[in-house]
């Protein structure tokens, strides 16, 4: 069972001795981050993981039945906890975030805040306290406007939206960091993931979590726009494999890395695998295209298989039957 700590404590590492490797992970409540819990405690060179989130969109519910993750719940803009939490870490994978484009839309402060500031706030600690590896969670919507496919690391970022100015803050600081102080950095730029955890009922969900709660309701499946935009679906026990990876080795690297395999779908190829797995068609309910959305993504893959030459993706029709089977769990 997961265990959680309240603030005003220090992380003990519990069992740790100074050859253990111990792993902080911010958000670590939250879709990926949960997940990422999980594959932590079953790797053999981990021997401790700390999760610090302030639930705010996260949940304890995530960790539930998770061995050996102790949960700290408070935010990273509190240099104090995280001075309690960061001393004794070897690795900090830092996925805490409000990670949504629409919410960026609305309170571009706060993501701001969250994003750039509590990146700031996550480096300042990690100097302070032995410079342990530092792995961040960046976005393909760095990309933006850049019409260029496959989207490569080495073009221009032409951000379109609050959420993706404070997703190229968050790596910028970070790879930064590595050039200014020598902190070991790796920055991941996820594109679009998927997988059991991920959040359905709420305004600001993930088109394929919104997709199958809908779908296994028997309600409409909501598309903006024609549904013929691209994505590149990640599975996110890959994600989660590739950042375990990225800490056991600890890779760093001085450019961003893209962390997806350049399969490129359209929603309603999405939509048709999932009516291939459910056995029946599903009726769709079509409405405005999405500020701050874009059109087409596609990651070129090279730099994540040059640094990772061992990962074997999960397929697109695999994740989404895992998935589904952990939303048919649910319902
Ligand atoms: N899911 C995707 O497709 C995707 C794509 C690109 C980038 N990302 C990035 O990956 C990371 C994880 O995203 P996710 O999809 O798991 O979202 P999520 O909302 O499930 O996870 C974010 C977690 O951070 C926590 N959090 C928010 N503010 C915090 C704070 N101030 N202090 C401590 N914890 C805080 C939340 O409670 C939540 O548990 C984010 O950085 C996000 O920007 C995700």
């Amino acid at each position: 069972m997961c265990s959680t700590l309240g603030t005003g404590w220090t992380v003990r590492w519990s069992n740790a001795s100074d050859a253990d490797m111990r792993v902080v992970v911010t958000g670590g409540a939250g879709f990926i981050g949960a997940n990422l819990c999980r594959t932590l405690v079953t790797t053999s060179e981990v021997d401790a993981v700390v999760a610090l989130d302030d639930l705010s969109t996260g949940s304890r519910a995530n960790l539930d039945g998770v061995e050996g993750v102790e949960l700290v719940e408070g935010s990273i803009l509190d240099a104090e906890l995280l001075d309690q939490v960061i001393p004794g870490a070897d690795a900090i994978i830092h996925l805490a975030a409000r990670p949504s484009v629409p919410r960026s839309l609305i309170d571009p402060m706060a993501t701001h805040r969250v994003n750039a500031t509590g990146t700031l706030e996550v480096l300042e600690a990690a100097r302070r306290h032995g410079d342990p590896q530092v792995v961040v969670a960046s976005s393909s919507s760095v990309y933006g406007a850049n019409p260029t496919l496959p989207k490569h690391e080495d073009m221009a970022p032409m951000p379109v939206s609050p959420y993706a100015v404070s997703k190229l803050a968050t790596e910028s600081y970070a790879l930064a960091y590595g050039h200014s102080f020598g902190l070991p950095t790796l920055a991941f730029r996820f594109f679009n993931v998927f997988g059991p955890l991920q959040a359905a009922d709420h305004a600001y969900a993930a088109v394929i979590p919104a997709f199958l709660a809908n779908a296994l309701r028997g309600d409409p499946l909501p598309v903006h726009g024609d549904g013929r935009q691209t994505r590149d679906f990640t599975y996110v026990g890959t994600v989660c494999s590739v950042l375990a990876d990225a800490v056991v080795r600890t890779v760093t690297d001085p450019r961003p890395v893209n962390l997806a395999f350049g399969t490129r779908v359209t929603l309603l190829e999405v939509i048709a695998l999932i009516e291939q797995q459910l056995g029946r068609s599903l009726e769709c309910a079509h409405s405005e295209s999405r500020a701050g959305d874009v059109r087409d993504s596609q990651a070129d893959q090279g730099n994540l298989r040059r640094l990772f030459p061992d990962v074997q993706p999960v397929p697109l029709e695999e994740g989404l039957r895992a998935t589904i089977n952990w939303f048919e769990e649910l319902s």
